[in-house]
């Protein structure tokens, strides 16, 4: 049987439990089918705290050879580098260490009743603001950081992008294949260059529509019409934003997973944080993590084990009991989601897309 070997970062906060429960699930998945062998990487915030940098160089090279990593939030508030800069943060390592240079943002709606939401925010991951991360700031202003836009950086993130397009299921309620680029290109000279070559890009690209939105009026429309979008691209902190916008609008952070991929090594990660407050406690929501799980089928090329665990975190939510309190977390627990989730992996149904 085929086999796969996977890092596993279980991060901070409520990480380690969601990492551990979407690891379970993937072995629930993968039965019969294949065969996946774990590699445990300690990364974040507490092991900066122990160790004094948040993922060594060591764990960053092993990480690079396996097919593919799942990742827990990292980042604890009172772990902070001398600068005062979160120090859990892995972002600035494995993104560009891996140059991931991709990070992939599904939003889609899973609850039942609410409005057809589905389409992924295709961040570009290795530039744009967060490139000047680390810069000094003095002590009566701040105009250090710099937003940094490349034509190949650009080229290859809006290339991904319309790739993405093509090979979506499901369309946006109006059937319009459709990439929006999101800038300020009315006031930042780096937005209107990144719009040219999106621009120029978009021609090798003619079944699929392209089109422009400013991100201001692009944050509107997310909350007031999201259904018409299919896939947005755009700068790193546009990107960032943006994707908790989207998230607010079907269910939370909790609902939302993300994978960073490059053209190499590939690492899967919710889109929320740590959330220490919760953790331990049985009441985190693991739908983001398990969609994580379910990127990272899609990308070992295991489409099958993909559609049924994403088919049955749907199912779970749609119908399947899990109901989510008013502020974000499963009213049955951590624990109860899984066992709703496993559940119906156990008697997959087809994959749904939404109401
Ligand atoms: C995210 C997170 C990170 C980011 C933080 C933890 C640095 O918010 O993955 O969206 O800003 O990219
Ligand atoms: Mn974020």
């Amino acid at each position: 049987m085929r086999e796969y070997h996977l890092g596993l970062i279980p991060g901070d906060g409520i990480g380690p439990e969601l990492t551990a429960a979407a690891a379970a699930v993937l072995e629930t998945a993968a039965r019969g089918r294949f065969v996946l062998r774990w590699h445990r990487e300690d990364g974040g915030a507490g092991t900066y705290r122990r160790t004094g940098t948040a993922l060594s160089a060591a764990a960053l090279e092993r990480i690079r050879g396996y097919d593919a990593t799942l990742k827990g939030p990292v980042g604890l508030p009172e772990v902070r580098t001398p600068d005062g800069l979160e120090a859990g943060v892995l972002g600035g390592i494995l993104r560009t260490g891996l140059d991931a240079y991709a990070n992939l943002r599904p939003v889609r709606s899973l609850l039942p009743g609410g409005r057809r939401i589905d389409y992924v925010i295709v961040r570009e991951n290795t530039e744009g603001l967060y490139a000047s991360r680390g810069n000094g700031v003095g002590n009566d202003h701040a105009m250090v950081d710099q937003l940094l836009v490349t034509r190949a950086g650009t080229e290859r993130i809006v290339r991904r992008a319309f790739a993405a397009a093509a090979a979506r299921r499901g369309a946006p309620a109006d059937g319009v294949r459709r990439v929006t680029c999101v800038d300020k290109a009315n006031v930042l000279r780096s937005y209107a260059f990144f719009r040219r070559i999106f621009d120029e890009v978009a021609e090798e690209f003619p079944q699929v529509e392209a089109e422009h939105r400013y991100a201001d009026a692009a944050a509107y429309e997310l909350v007031a019409a999201p259904g018409r979008f299919d896939v947005i691209v755009t700068e790193n902190f546009i990107g960032d934003i943006l994707s908790d916008v989207g998230a607010a609008t079907v269910g939370g952070l909790g609902m939302c997973p993300a994978a960073n991929v490059g053209d190499g090594a590939a690492y899967f990660e919710p889109a929320h944080g740590s959330a220490p407050a919760l953790a331990g406690r049985d009441r985190a929501n693991p739908a983001g993590q398990l969609l994580c799980a379910a990127m990272l089928l899609d990308h070992l090329g295991e489409a099958g084990a993909a559609a049924d665990l994403r088919g049955a975190v749907t199912a779970a939510f749609d119908g399947g009991g899990v109901q989510l309190a008013g502020d974000g977390t499963p009213a049955g627990g951590l624990a109860g989601t899984v066992s709703a989730v496993v559940a119906a992996l156990a008697s997959p149904t087809p994959e749904t897309n939404v109401p």
